[in-house]
């Protein structure tokens, strides 16, 4: 190699070096539900907890936290992929501060919607107040780094939000209200409009680098798949065609808002087809059991139900996709999220 062509090379090594450190997401800020709720119920009244064994059985080293799950959650496996930390603290936790926030921060509830009917139905947060809490932390966070820094971070940031199965689950086809007001495909609208409020306000707010994720085949969770015991516990169609296309429609709006938003990248996480596969060929993925979960009798249990003294739970969570009757396993978890880290998230990598 000739002087000047070495000198190019450095040169274009260091552009690229440069390129690849301002690229680099120095926190990950979380919304949504129980999903990616890492334990913000356990600090509100309301009965859909999960700080207890045998939550939290396989988490380092058997510690409930208040995820819904036997170990970490997708969120906390995306964090890491992202070289960060392996998990990410519930904002409302008085065990945390700042200091841990400025990485990470979860602001999600379980049980909430996109709806405030829904979050009402269990007394959890709505998503309003999610975000109220996200610009309590945009200020802290100022106070901690300074402007300039913190609002660095704020932009950098990667933003992930997974929200949408219980405006379904537990409030349209479960209690009498939202159902007599709109057609099932009306409320989907209804649903989407206010993710794209909720996308178009964290963008004003500074979030340039959005995920979020759509819905997993609801049909097929164990709680929803006991009602359907006459017809051999199978899925319940009905419920993952609702969740197919209010995919649809969150992928539509996705298209939308990164036309009308400039210098933001907003992508769509989708989990359902490989937690369809999963269910469909539990084996492929060293599962034993798709069908019923982990915990108790595995067909209904889940929070004060799934608790310590049921004789049922299974002792080897990694054999099931489900660890509840509505949530996956940390072992389903890990395997989401490096499919959607590979997939969806690559480009913020
Ligand atoms: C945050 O918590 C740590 C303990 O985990 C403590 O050492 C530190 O002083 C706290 N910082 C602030 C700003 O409160
Ligand atoms: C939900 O409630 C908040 C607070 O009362 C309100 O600002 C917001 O407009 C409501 N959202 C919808 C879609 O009704």
């Amino acid at each position: 190699m000739g002087y000047q062509t070495m000198l190019l090379f450095l040169l274009a090594s260091l552009l690229l070096q440069i390129l690849k450190i301002n690229a680099k997401v120095p926190a990950i800020i979380v919304f949504g539900d129980s999903s990616v709720d890492s334990g913000n119920n356990n600090e509100i009244s309301t009965v859909l907890k999960s700080n207890f064994e045998p939550y939290g059985r396989d988490f380092n080293g058997g510690q409930p936290t208040g995820r819904f799950s036997n170990g970490r959650i997708p969120t906390d496996f995306i964090s890491e992929a992202f070289g960060i930390k392996p998990t990410i603290p519930p904002y409302l936790d008085p065990t945390y501060n700042i200091t841990h926030f400025a990485t990470g921060v979860c602001f999600a509830s379980a049980g909430t919607g996109y709806d405030n009917a829904t979050s009402d139905v269990l007394s959890v947060i709505p998503l309003w107040k999610e975000m109220q809490y996200y610009k309590e932390y945009q200020k802290t966070l100022r106070a901690y780094l300074g402007n300039e820094k913190a609002n660095e971070v704020l932009g950098e940031a990667l933003y992930l939000i997974s929200i949408g199965t219980n405006d379904f689950l537990e409030n349209y086809y479960l209690i009498p209200g939202r159902s007599s007001e709109y057609t099932i495909e009306e409320y989907q609208n209804f649903l989407a409009g206010i993710a794209k409020e909720f996308i178009t306000e964290l963008y004003q707010l500074g979030a340039r680098k959005i995920s979020i994720a759509g819905l997993p085949p609801m049909g097929c969770l164990p709680l929803e798949r006991a009602t359907n015991i006459f017809s051999g516990s199978d899925c319940v169609e009905k419920y993952n065609d609702v969740s197919k296309d209010f995919n649809e429609k969150l992928q539509e709006m996705v298209m939308e808002l990164n036309k009308e938003l400039a210098g933001m990248r907003l992508v769509f996480s989708n989990p359902y087809d490989i937690l369809l596969d999963m269910i469909q060929d539990p084996n492929k993925f060293g599962f034993e059991d798709a069908v019923t979960a982990c915990c108790g009798t595995g067909f209904f249990e889940m929070s004060y139900l799934c608790d310590n003294v049921n004789p049922f739970t299974c002792s080897d969570a990694n054999s099931y996709v489900f660890w509840d009757s509505f949530h996956p396993t940390e072992k389903t978890n890990q395997i989401v999220a490096d499919h959607v880290v590979k997939t969806c998230l690559a480009e913020f990598l």
